[in-house]
């Protein structure tokens, strides 16, 4: 069985220098998510941006903010994230060692959780933190930089995924990020993934391209 495939760009691939414009075009261009990708050069080897950047693009669109933390400690940061507009607050299962209590945390803040999953983590880490989750984010590249090259291992992982979320029959959403473009869509999709990330895939070509290229990603395998 497949599931509706929802897009999430990346704006770590727009113009920095005119963020709320491409925020716009994005949403125009028919994104359901808007990905924010925040790194601190210490738990990845990038900086990017903080609190203040969500809440100055917060009045640009209505969409969803999903918010992805590459930070280490990222507890003392959660509550600036939420009242910055962020609706879904991923964390990474390598970043601290209470993830249970970072995603309880997430929840009395009245936003959606999700747990990352870097790509040498096997699923089985998600056992006793799944089932209090909304999300799951395997990561398909090694995080820190948009344009890096898909890793095959990591299609196996979104398959063990898969399973393990129509077992505990729950609504969790399985989302994919890194080298997703229009020849590995369709085979993260194939493997169980319902929101796929793509910086690189949605911005290349300029702002009159952004609508072909979020549909282009859409365009998964036939129901079979
Ligand atoms: C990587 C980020 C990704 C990244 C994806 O650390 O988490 O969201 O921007 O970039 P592309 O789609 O270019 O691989
Ligand atoms: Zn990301």
């Amino acid at each position: 069985m497949t599931h509706p495939v929802l897009i999430a760009p990346s704006i770590l691939s727009a113009d920095f220098a005119r963020l709320g414009e491409e925020v716009r075009a994005i949403d125009e261009a028919g994104a359901d998510w808007i990905h924010v990708d925040v790194m601190d050069g210490h738990f990845v080897p990038n900086i990017t941006i903080g609190p203040a950047v969500v809440k100055a693009l917060r009045p640009h669109t209505a969409k969803i903010f999903d918010v992805h933390l590459m930070i280490a400690p990222v507890d003392p940061f959660l509550d600036d994230f939420a009242a910055a507009g962020s609706d879904i607050i991923t964390v990474h299962q390598e970043a601290g060692p209470h993830l249970h209590r970072t995603v309880q945390r997430i929840k009395a803040l009245g936003k959606k959780a999700g747990v990352s999953l870097n790509p040498a983590t096997p699923a089985k880490t998600l056992d006793y933190i799944l089932e209090e989750i909304d999300l799951v984010l395997v990561m398909s590249v090694n995080p820190g930089f948009g344009g890096q090259s898909f890793i095959e291992s990591q299609l196996r992982k979104i398959e063990a995924i898969r399973k393990m979320i129509d077992k505990l029959g729950k609504p969790i959403d399985l989302q994919v990020d890194g080298g997703v473009d229009k020849a590995t869509a369709p085979r993260v999709i194939a493997a169980g993934a319902n929101v796929l990330v793509a910086g690189t895939a949605t911005f290349r070509g300029g702002p009159g391209a952004y609508a072909d290229n979020i549909a282009g990603l859409r365009a998964g395998p036939v129901e079979g």
